[in-house]
């Protein structure tokens, strides 16, 4: 039984607690970093970051923590709401506008991968700087006011070729991608010691933006040796990582990719609570964190355009961020594949992806805003108590007048420009070719030639990878790929030059399919039963100094000009440089050079049926374009304000 007294002496005591929880909160609110989730409304969850970014200068000591079930930053509590753009994938010049519209969406952490094989194209040569200036793009983050969670891989998927890897890997006939072979682990941490280095001092607890890197790449999924993420993981902790360690696995992978100590995260397009359940499964009372929602998807040549609704991303989004977790967009905005960098898939078929990662995703390609996007800001601004930051501006496209090549180069003439072909008495595959100081040739076309004196069947026993165009006295005769596996060759009379173009479409980037990446023609090709020999090998990476050995060869494009060839032309720009897109209508496969950068491939067969040419790759005046056309020429090269992606598909 209580009295009147103790009654009153209660409510007191009540009034004091109240009291002194918001004196409390007021207290925390005006001097600590960072402002609670949660010490708002009840209901909705209410977020304030105003204070929470990279550039507040407090103590750091805690850096990002996993504990119970939220994430402390700092010891107070944060939810990660994150985007994932690839710097690799958008020209510098660009970085901070795409940052800047991260941040006005209401995200507040940047997510991004580091591609191996751009920062060190050949073995011990590394590059650190211009568009892979990571360092630079880390700390743009950190000036607009966002976190950073790195992905270093080294794999890394991501619909790049090898998922990131070093072709010059492949080297090793017995590599073992992904695994602790010798040859493989060697390699990562002669990589580490330079990317690592540059990384830890742009970590939370040394005052920068980088508040958690990810452990590899869904590994669950590949799953071939027990030692191989832990060894990841201490490669990362030895050379001084010390913020919170992720790994990242879609449903199936989370238990091959759970490592000891570190948070498991999840990949995924539908949300449901049975995923997060079993999420949590492994890890009981450890934050839930969605690495990868996929806010819409890549393409492939020769398949649909695909689409995901804003109005179902709206909904997986919100009801995400109900159910307490954290989440990170991939894409937010997804750039492009430029060069020869796509990615590719081989489950059933091959299926080599498109140039554009446009993705579907919050922004476009070439970074405009969508109806994701405003739909997303109007629904985080109901969560976040202040005003999000204003948009940037629209950036205006230009339709630069129709180009017509005026001059042209077969590829047959310009083989007499080049380094002398590489004789051998059998074929080689492209990565074990003898060109690029030893590293062989990554990426881009091969050309074999030998003589032949017989008609017949052409085929290979091994592997054409990935599609060969055949040509007798430079006549096509016609292609070989995975589905098409032989030929036939008409009789004909005496000595005759057999000339096989492969392209390298595309190495695949996930799955179990990595160590048989190798490119070009892998051991023999016969006719009838004998396999050729006396192969003269032309590698066609088509790097910039090959088109300045052109330079002079050029000749007036001829009324009839067939490819395969160079047809070169002029893109007249005024003083305002903008973006555009190329349209090559009556062209059938090849490449796009602008001003010696390789802008990537285009094929007929969409689904992508313009390039995106970023204005910062023009100049004012006159600006070179070549396209290389392995089939017939359209005659002209049209550029537009707006985009073209083909037929759509919408992803279920
Ligand atoms: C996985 C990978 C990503 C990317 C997506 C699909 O989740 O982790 O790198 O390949 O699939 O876009």
């Amino acid at each position: 039984m209580w009295t009147t007294s103790g009654r009153r002496r209660e409510q007191r005591r009540k009034l004091g607690l109240l009291l002194l929880v918001i004196v409390g909160c007021l207290v925390v609110r005006r001097y600590l970093p960072l402002k609670l989730d949660g010490c708002g409304s009840l209901g909705a969850p209410r977020f304030n970051w105003s204070n929470m970014v990279p550039i507040q200068r407090w103590n750091r000591h805690l850096g990002l923590q996993a504990k119970d079930s939220e994430f402390l930053l700092e010891g107070s509590r944060f939810r990660i709401f994150g985007g994932s753009i690839h710097y690799f994938r958008v020209p510098r010049e660009y970085w901070k506008d795409r940052l800047l519209k991260l941040k006005a969406c209401g995200l507040n952490t940047l997510t991004t991968y580091i591609p191996w094989n751009l920062h060190e194209p050949e073995r011990g040569k590394f590059n650190f700087s211009g568009n892979l200036d990571v360092e630079a793009f880390v700390q743009m983050a950190a000036d607009i006011g966002l976190w950073v969670i790195l992905r270093p891989g080294p794999y890394i998927c991501s619909e790049w070729d090898l998922g990131g890897l070093p072709s010059w890997l492949l080297q090793d006939s017995s590599m073992e991608l992904r695994t602790t072979y010798v040859g493989f682990i060697k390699a990562v941490d002669l990589y580490f010691n330079q990317l690592i280095p540059r990384v830890v001092p742009l970590q939370y607890t040394q005052g920068g933006p980088i508040i958690a890197v990810q452990v590899e790449n869904e590994y669950g999924s590949y799953d071939k040796d027990p030692n191989y993420m832990p060894y990841i993981k201490m490669a990362l902790l030895k050379r001084g990582i010390v913020e919170l360690l992720m790994t990242s696995d879609n449903k199936d992978g989370l238990s091959g990719g759970y490592v000891e100590g570190v948070l498991a995260t999840i990949n995924l397009k539908n949300v449901d609570s049975i995923i997060f359940n079993y999420l949590q499964s492994f890890q009981d009372n450890k934050p839930t964190m969605v690495t990868e929602f996929w806010t819409g998807w890549f393409d492939t040549w020769g398949g649909p355009h695909h689409i995901v609704d804003a109005d179902d991303v709206m909904v997986s989004v919100s009801s995400i961020i109900q159910m307490g977790a954290s989440l990170n967009l991939y894409m937010f905005h997804g750039g492009t594949n430029f060069g020869f960098m796509n990615g590719a898939q081989h489950f059933t078929d091959y299926q080599a992806d498109v140039t554009s990662y446009d993705y579907d995703a919050i922004l476009t390609e070439a970074g405009d805003y969508t109806p994701k996007f405003f739909k997303l800001r109007e629904y985080f601004s109901t969560l976040i108590d202040n005003p999000l930051p204003q948009l940037p501006a629209l950036k205006p496209k230009a339709s630069y007048h129709a180009v017509r090549p005026s001059h042209y180069i077969s590829l047959w003439d310009a083989l007499e420009h080049m380094d002398k072909p590489i004789e051998s008495e059998k074929p080689v595959n492209m990565e074990n070719l003898s060109v690029n100081q030893g590293n062989g040739q990554s990426y881009g076309y091969i050309l074999y030639e030998t003589s032949i004196y017989e008609g017949g069947t052409l085929f290979s026993k091994d592997h054409i990878r990935d599609r060969a165009q055949v040509f007798v006295n430079k006549i096509y005769i016609g292609y070989i790929d995975y589905l098409v596996e032989g030929l036939t060759i008409p009789r004909g009379q005496g000595h005759r030059k057999l000339s096989i173009l492969v392209e390298n479409c595309g190495r695949v980037n996930y799955g179990l399919m990595l160590n048989k990446q190798r490119k070009g023609l892998i051991g023999d090709i016969y006719l009838n039963d004998s396999p050729l020999r006396n192969f003269k090998i032309y590698s066609l990476e088509m790097k910039a100094d090959f088109f300045q050995r052109l330079s002079s060869t050029w000749s007036p494009v001829p009324e009839e000009a067939t490819g395969p060839a160079f047809f070169r032309g002029t893109l007249h720009v005024g003083f305002i440089v903008l973006d555009t897109f190329l349209k090559l209508e009556g062209w059938v496969k090849g490449v796009v050079f602008i001003n010696g950068q390789n802008l990537g491939r285009f094929w007929s067969i969409g689904p992508q049926e313009t390039l995106y040419l970023p204005g910062p790759w023009l100049h004012p005046g006159e600006n070179e374009i070549i396209v290389f056309e392995e089939q017939k020429s359209g005659m002209i090269i049209q550029s537009m304000d707006t985009p073209y992606l083909g037929r759509s598909h919408y992803v279920d």
